[in-house]
């Protein structure tokens, strides 16, 4: 944001728009969090003290930075949502498979709790990477989770939807499975397709199995429509992904959704599409990577 007035305006009008979502008291699900502490080395009885310092300290400067309804909610402490799509558990095998030399990305990865839950689950660091607009959010998590020595996961701050952003180069070709968790929600559909574009250009254009997903949702405020796509629109949008980067895609969804929420599911690129019905989805299916769809 190069307008500071601008980006003054915005943080206030974010900050009033979710303000129902902050939450002072520390969310009774917050056991991955726990975990994850403890798995980086804090003693299980020095957790809770660590967990309330960053509720403190940690989450408010968040909030200051940017306030995402996410931040507000401590969602960063409770991503049990993540740990309960069955698709997690697929991408985290897949990664720890024998051999594997897969990598995994974080796309609006916030303070990088999902990659360092990998890292616990027995992925090796170096295959992990995160990458979001605050650089201020990933420095939190290595101050959160302790590890700005010891790990060796990479995370790159950077804006998915600018054009041009030398800071995500690095990430060109090198990915296999993309999360989105939270993410493409927080823009209208053109910028969710510059980031689709974006995401394509990362994957590895070697490998017919990779995968894109993650989760869209919120309250059903005013204009929600623009940010939640249909089945139909996302369809739309990935076709047009698949043109301008010469892949082809299908997409497939389900949705959640009641009077006031919204939740939607959406995953998985693969060349084979499997009781791919049976899940709460979204899905964004790579097919193939060189031929265009007829
Ligand atoms: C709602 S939070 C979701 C965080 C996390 N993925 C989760 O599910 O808890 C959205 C995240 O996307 C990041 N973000 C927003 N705009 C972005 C952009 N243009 N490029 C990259 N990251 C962005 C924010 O900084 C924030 O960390």
């Amino acid at each position: 944001m190069n307008d500071p007035q601008k980006a003054a305006e915005q943080i206030a009008a974010a900050a009033k728009q979710n303000a129902a979502f902050y939450l002072t008291e520390i969310p009774p699900e917050i056991e991955p969090t726990r975990r994850l502490l403890e798995h980086s080395g804090i003693a299980p009885e020095n957790v809770d003290a660590h967990i309330r310092k960053i509720l403190i300290e940690q989450r408010d400067k968040a909030w200051a930075v940017f306030p995402y309804g996410a931040i507000g909610s401590f969602r960063f402490l409770d991503f049990n949502q993540t740990l309960q799509d069955p698709l997690f558990e697929t991408v985290s095998k897949r990664l720890r498979a024998p051999g594997s030399a897969e990598t995994f990305l974080d796309v609006g990865c916030c303070l990088g709790h999902i990659v360092r839950q990998l890292n616990a689950e027995g992925v090796p660091s170096e295959r992990l990477y995160g990458t979001d607009l605050q650089a201020s959010f990933l420095d939190l998590g290595y101050d959160l989770f302790r590890d700005r020595d010891s790990t060796r996961a990479t995370f790159v701050a950077g804006d998915m939807i600018r054009e041009e952003e030398p800071r995500l180069e690095e990430l060109i070709g090198k990915i296999d499975i993309i999360y989105a968790s939270a993410f493409f929600h927080l823009f209208e559909y053109e910028d969710q397709m510059k980031a689709g574009k974006r995401m394509v250009k990362f994957l590895r254009p070697e490998n017919q199995n990779a995968i894109i997903f993650g989760h869209n949702g919120g309250p059903k405020i005013v204009g929600w429509e623009k940010y939640v796509l249909d089945e139909e629109t996302w369809r739309h949008m990935w076709d047009e992904i698949g043109e301008a980067t010469g892949t082809t895609w299908k997409t497939e969804m389900n949705v959640e959704s009641n009077d006031e929420w919204i939740k939607v599911r959406f995953a998985r690129g693969s060349t084979k599409i499997q009781n791919a019905r049976d899940r709460l989805s979204k899905v964004a299916i790579l097919i193939d990577r060189v031929t265009k769809k007829g």
